[in-house]
């Protein structure tokens, strides 16, 4: 690959910077840094019902050289903005009298562990990509994706360590503009976390986000523990007996805890629940 090439991130999810799928498409694309000598980014859910930015991503599509579309696995396919993105793109490229093929891959990632479920989702994008006028360069199936949350993926080790393999494998077959060997694929769909590691967690992060009686106890617990812990703090520091300053202080920092964490989980729910 020379330098002179360019590539272009679709991030298809609305969580934006802060998804997973940003995370996965991030690290790829940075691994074509040096390679590529420009890399644009455009969110798909805040531009797929603008006419001009759809546009004008289309101009910017006859002008790259490798598309990396990476987005959350959404009831076993493409999230509704995405797929509507491409029917769109496929609209005007098709009034393009002129037009390139670039490199199309795609990056899927998902909540359940396993990655198999990806791959209808991923046929998909090879269909998408051969009506875009792309060249299909393969579908990467990042199983077990709320094990990253958003995270930038940066080390080989932790649960995002197959990810990252699979990339630094790919990334270095396109510098060399060979195909990408199944091995990246197949890297990147190992499972990096035991399915009841992942379970256990998935099931306590959902009650403790959710469960409006596990919150109310948290806040509660928090204002009993401040109100515990103030006289305790304030007599042990008048008599100077440090084990009751010692408990008074951690009654504090732990209600403190308690009842921020509880406010900051209400107010995300209630966020949510008016979207
Ligand atoms: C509406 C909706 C539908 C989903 N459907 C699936 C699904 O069919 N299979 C699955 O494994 N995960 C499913 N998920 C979970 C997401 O794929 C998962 O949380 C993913 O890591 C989110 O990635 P992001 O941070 O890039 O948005 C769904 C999530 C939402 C919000």
């Amino acid at each position: 690959m020379n330098g002179n090439k360019k590539a272009l991130l679709l991030v298809g999810s609305p969580k934006s910077e802060k998804s997973t799928s940003a995370s996965l498409g991030n690290y790829l694309c940075s691994k074509l840094e040096g390679h590529v000598s420009a890399i644009d980014k455009r969110y798909i859910h805040r531009i797929y019902n603008h006419e001009e930015k759809i546009k004008e991503l289309v101009k910017l599509i006859n002008n790259t050289d490798i598309i990396v579309l990476s987005f959350p696995l959404y009831i076993d396919c493409l999230p509704a903005p995405v797929i509507k993105t491409m029917e769109l793109i496929k609209e005007e490229r098709d009034k393009l009298e002129n037009k390139n093929a670039p490199f199309f891959i795609a990056i899927c990632n998902n909540g359940f562990p396993e990655s198999s479920q990806i791959k209808l989702a991923l046929r998909i994008c090879r269909i998408i990509s051969e009506e875009c006028g792309f060249t299909w360069k393969g579908g990467f199936a990042a199983g077990g994706g709320g094990a990253i949350n958003g995270a930038p993926l940066k080390r080989k080790s932790g649960p995002g360590r197959f990810y990252v393999k699979g990339f630094d494998i790919a990334a270095n077959s396109l510098k060399d503009d060979e195909d990408i060997p199944q091995k990246a694929f197949d890297t990147v769909s190992k499972k990096a976390v035991s399915y009841n590691m992942y379970r256990i967690f998935a099931n306590l992060g959902f009650r403790l986000e959710l469960h409006p009686t596990y919150l109310a106890v948290m806040i509660i617990s928090g204002v009993l523990l401040l109100i515990l812990g103030t006289p305790i703090t304030i007599i042990g520091a008048i008599d100077n007996d440090p084990m009751g300053l010692n408990i008074g202080i951690a009654f504090l920092i732990i209600g403190l805890n308690l009842f921020i964490n509880g406010i900051v989980f209400r107010m995300n729910i209630k966020k949510r629940s008016s979207i």
